[in-house]
């Protein structure tokens, strides 16, 4: 019998705050105009000074777990995607098991933005080699911590959330395919230079500010908008799905104009492709999940929908997942 992973449950949270183009007019020399032409973003949300990655983690644990009608000692595993740990140790995933009342394994992935397509293919195969039966997935992230407010190159571009599935054993649908990639020659495109092992933390370089994100913004597009239409017909391809046939392309949300170029470059057309960059920016590992849930929420998906996740990032990394939606739009239960 062929043992698939099924998508049961998917939720996400928020924080309240929200960073707006007006407020970073007054920070650094840019303006609404430039963004929004330049990337999308009008708003971000921002954690709250007491928030960690975890404590948006936990909430969007707890909201998936409630709408796949899961418990606590049902979840046999529980992988966090993260590259904004509460701190080195313990791991972000084994601080929200604590949080969500969970006693099964807990560990982080860390591959940046393309986190929790690496973490799915992780979840993936431990459900198909049985090895678990239900999975907690969590992508979570709170870039802003690790963004320099006076470096305008990239402090538009980012914001912090969390957004969650759970996955469980079924004998069709779930995840069809998953293709992933990485190069770490090209791994200082985009970096923050201290606070790990090679520069620790010391008064030189908090005064160097090399605690904060370094990123090659136009070689980082001009990679985003090579690699995304790549990984995305890889994994077509292992799916056996036509790219016509997606309901939905769920692109990692960094900035409208690599979605608009994508859309092309696959030739989807542009209401296929998901898009809330506007008012959530790069949330990194969430931002697929938060997405997958929007649409959820909203009555955008259907049982039977096949969708492309796919996602970028620091490594640089790459990674796109097919997936056969399972679950029935809310209100439409029987
Ligand atoms: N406001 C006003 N002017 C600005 C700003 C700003 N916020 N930022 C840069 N500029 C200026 C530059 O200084 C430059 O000025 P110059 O011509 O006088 O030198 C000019 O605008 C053009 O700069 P470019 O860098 O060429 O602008 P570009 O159109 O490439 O946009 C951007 C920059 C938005 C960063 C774009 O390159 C991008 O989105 N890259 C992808 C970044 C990304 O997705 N990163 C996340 C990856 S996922 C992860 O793992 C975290």
């Amino acid at each position: 019998m062929t043992r698939t992973a099924e998508i049961i449950g998917v939720g996400s949270y928020l924080p309240e705050g929200r960073i707006t183009n007006a407020d970073l007019e007054r920070m650094v020399d840019t303006s609404d105009e430039w963004i929004v032409t330049r990337t999308g973003i009008r708003e971000r949300p921002i954690a709250d000074e007491g928030q960690a990655t975890s404590d948006l983690a936990i909430r969007a644990g707890q909201a998936a777990l409630a709408v796949a009608g899961v418990a606590p000692e049902d979840v046999d595993l529980l992988i966090m995607a993260t590259s904004t740990p509460d701190m080195v140790f313990p791991s972000t995933g084994c601080l929200t098991q604590a949080g969500l009342g969970l006693s099964c394994p807990a560990f982080d992935v860390n591959a940046a933005c393309t986190g929790f397509i690496y973490a799915l293919q992780t979840a993936t195969s431990a459900i198909e080699s049985g090895r678990a039966d239900t999975v907690l997935l969590i992508g979570a992230d709170t870039l802003t911590r690790f963004v320099d407010f006076t470096d305008r190159t990239t402090c538009i571009l980012f914001g912090d959330g969390a957004g969650a599935v759970v996955l469980r054993a079924a004998e069709s649908g779930g995840v069809r395919g998953i293709a992933l990639g990485a190069d770490g020659k090209r791994g200082s495109m985009l970096y923050v230079p201290a606070g790990g092992s090679a520069m620790p933390a010391s008064a030189e370089t908090v005064a160097n500010r090399e605690h904060y994100i370094r990123m090659n913004g136009n070689e980082v597009f001009k990679f985003a908008v090579r690699v995304i239409p790549e990984t995305t017909n890889a994994a077509l391809a292992q799916s056996g799905v036509d790219v016509g046939d997606l309901a939905w392309l769920i692109p990692h949300q960094a900035n409208q104009r690599i979605l608009d170029t994508i859309a092309e470059r696959l030739g989807v057309s542009h209401e296929r492709v998901f898009s809330n960059v506007a008012n959530t920016a790069n949330t990194s590992a969430a931002s697929i999940p938060l997405a997958l849930d929007d649409l959820y929420t909203s009555g955008r998906l259907a049982a039977g929908d096949l969708l492309a996740l796919v996602g970028f990032g620091a490594g640089l990394t790459w990674g796109a997942a097919v997936v056969e939606w399972t679950k029935t739009t809310p209100g439409k239960e029987a």
